[in-house]
């Protein structure tokens, strides 16, 4: 049991940290833990929001489905949202799942669910929508919400029927594409060939040859497609079972895994789990566990789902594989955001068929809380094919205490600063670790918006030594880049011009592209509106900064010591000497301050589609507006979602302002 301050603290540490990962994982495509710890965070802090409900954040990842969508494609709004499915790993996990859905549905508990089991593919969700039987459009799950646009991608995987056998009107389909064992070690051996790094595990590759710009690569890759359900249909598509749906799509032509299995009762699931570990490894795909679905629909519909997860389905994942190993050495990665990172050198050892040098220690705290130190004997995790990590001790070495980080960055000799759990490398807009990522960002379409400064033009001018932060950028000239492999003259021209262009532009674009940790789009507006210029932002303290409305301690805390850190400032008063002049773009008062719910009084009756109701009046709050308890006359606005209750008829009785959920979400974001 933990005190108020303890649970507010560690929710936002939990939050934080989910965030961090799900960037690592989604946006850079380089996840730093195991799907197993990434799990186990997410389940504390869903279990503390659950107690603790009034410091949920509003970044929680329990508000999202998780992933990102990212700037590369055009965006693809679902029909309906993509679920997730919640993770057990043991079979007591599985076994309270049984024993959930029977309570829910008010079942004794010894009766026995009929289940339907399928393998749990490790690869990337899409989905595939069908209009009179055409393929007319694919997409990744980004969000759950909004994903990208990779149709032409997805065409040219054999497994995707670009026409049904039937034409049943309007249909999505999703699966998962993933890469098979054999094109993944063709495709890796082929990059090592090629001085790339190779993809850490199938999935990754999976997701990276979706993601390609150049179908022509996509083509190459050696990609499946397995259907496992369906988002929204027309009326011919009837089915009263997750089996039969699954045999429908089959006979339209999905590639559905023959594996799938109705077992009776949870006994049957766990049946289904051992036997596909059997022949896991025979496998020609990485599957990481199984999935276990109720498999009548209508009970799958009056189940329903909890926090963007369905109740009547289960992820069942294999638990890790481990060894022992000892620590050779310790080395320091820097990563994109800062971040210091120890990492393992090991003895090479062999788990589970891979061979491992290298785990990752994760940061301070883990080393200090496992007492780790070179020349251990460890314990070493490799789970679902992510980077491997020290899981424990088993007997020190001459040394006994822990390793400790450097106080300065091994790249840039900066002074490191401690942050929660993470040390970190202030020097963030000259570190030449974190340069690439943050030159990328500087450039991108919503920060600079220099076309034709992406990832790829970076990393050859960085490489080539032609820019060092993103202050060099603007002295590039012409005769720097034409020469350039993969640039011509007329791209030069195109870039050169570009980088003019951007010197005009407005403030809060200016300050969001520099990067500093926490400060995205909304909060540089904030800034801008509250100081008005750099110069105020760098003096002000952090009391100042973190009393604003909406900016808080830990934003404040961030920007404060991003302008102690006089590199950073050196690059700022650089780039104004350049020429780049901010304007301040007008910003009406209401929208820096929370839309039309500013000021404003709301009262919340009935069930909504995309929030709950308490999520609705955190955020209602968190925007400056007020949640009154009871309907009074002086209400701004009364939100009604279905089967309203009494709120709602005293509401119509004394002729106020009633809104539904989409007035509600356009007054958000306004
Ligand atoms: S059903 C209604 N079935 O696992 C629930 N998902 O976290 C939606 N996955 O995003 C998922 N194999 O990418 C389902 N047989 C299977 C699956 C499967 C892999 C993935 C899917 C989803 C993730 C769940």
């Amino acid at each position: 049991m933990k005190n108020d301050l303890e649970a507010k603290k560690r929710i936002d540490e939990l939050t934080d940290a989910v965030n961090y990962h799900n960037y690592r994982y989604y946006m850079l495509e380089d996840p730093v833990i195991s799907d197993y710890e990434f799990d186990g965070l997410i389940k504390e802090l869903a279990e503390l929001e659950d107690e603790y409900p009034q410091y949920a954040r509003e970044d929680s990842p329990s508000k999202r489905i998780g992933g990102a969508v990212s700037e590369k494609f055009s965006q693809v709004k679902h029909g309906t949202h993509m679920l997730s499915l919640s993770n057990t790993y043991s079979k007591d996990d599985v076994i309270d799942f049984d024993g959930r859905i029977k309570r829910f549905l008010g079942y004794d508990i010894d009766a026995e669910i009929e289940y339907e089991c399928e393998l749990k593919f490790d690869g990337l969700a899409v989905e595939l929508v069908y209009e009179n039987a055409v393929l007319v459009q694919g997409s990744t799950r980004g969000d759950g919400i909004t994903g990208e646009d990779v149709t032409v991608n997805l065409r040219t995987i054999r497994t995707v029927p670009l026409r049904l056998y039937k034409d049943i009107g309007h249909l999505e389909v999703r699966g998962e594409v993933i890469m098979d064992k054999n094109g993944f070690k063709k495709l890796n051996k082929e990059r090592i060939k090629n001085g790339l790094s190779p993809f850490a595990n199938p999935r990754n590759a999976a997701s990276g040859s979706i993601r390609q710009l150049d179908s022509k690569i996509t083509s190459n890759r050696n990609l499946v497609m397995f259907g496992y359900g369906i988002g929204g249909c027309s009326k011919e598509l009837t089915f009263k079972t997750q089996i039969e749906l699954m045999d429908k799509l089959k006979s339209l032509g999905i590639n559905i895994d023959k594996n799938i299995r109705v077992v009776m009762g949870i006994r049957g699931a766990l049946d289904f789990f051992d036997d596909i570990a059997k022949i896991r490894d025979a496998l020609p795909f990485e599957i990481d566990g199984i999935v276990i679905k109720v498999n009548d629909i209508l009970l799958q519909k009056q189940l329903g789902e909890i926090s963007k997860s369905p109740r009547w389905a289960a992820a069942y994942k294999f638990s890790a594989k481990q060894e022992i190993s000892s620590i050779v050495d310790i080395e320091i990665s820097v990563g994109r955001t800062g971040i210091l990172t120890p990492v393992a050198i090991l003895d090479p050892v062999n788990i589970g068929g891979v061979v491992v040098r290298r785990a990752t220690l994760h940061n301070q705290d883990e080393i200090n809380k496992k007492n780790i130190d070179i020349g251990d004997r460890v314990l070493v995790e490799r789970s679902g094919d992510v980077i491997p990590e020290v899981i424990k001790v088993i007997s020190k070495g001459e040394r006994s205490g822990a390793f400790e980080l450097p106080d300065k960055c091994p790249c840039c000799r900066a002074d490191i600063i401690i942050d929660g759990a993470a040390y970190r490398c202030m020097n963030e807009l000259s570190c030449p670790c974190q340069i690439k990522g943050i030159i990328v960002h500087f450039a991108s379409k919503r920060a600079m918006d220099i076309e034709g400064l992406g990832e790829k033009a970076v990393d050859k001018l960085v490489d080539a030594g032609l820019i060092k932060n993103v202050l060099d950028i603007y002295y590039l000239k012409r005769g720097d880049i034409g020469s350039m492999d993969g640039f011509g003259k007329k791209s030069e021209e195109n870039l050169l011009n570009a980088i003019e262009k951007s010197k005009n532009i407005s403030y809060d674009r200016f300050i969001y592209a520099l990067g500093i940790r926490h400060v995205g789009e909304h909060i540089a507006g904030l800034l801008v509106k509250y100081f008005g210029d750099v110069n105020a932002i760098k003096n002000a303290t952090i009391e100042d900064l973190s009393s604003k409305f909406g900016i808080g301690e830990e934003i404040g805390k961030s920007i404060y010591s991003f302008f102690r850190e006089e590199s950073n400032v050196n690059i700022i008063n650089g780039l104004f000497e350049v020429g780049v002049a901010p304007y301040i773009a007008d910003v009406p008062k209401e929208k820096a301050d929370g839309g039309g719910v500013f000021g404003k009084s709301f009262i919340f009756t009935g069930k909504f589609d995309d929030f709950t109701r308490d999520e609705a009046e955190r955020l209602v709050k968190n925007m400056g507006g007020n949640v009154e308890k009871a309907v009074k006359k002086k209400l701004d606005y009364v939100v009604a979602g279905s089967n309203p209750g009494s709120k709602y008829d005293k509401a119509l009785k004394l002729h106020l302002n009633i809104i539904n959920e989409n007035d509600f979400k356009e007054l958000i974001n306004k």
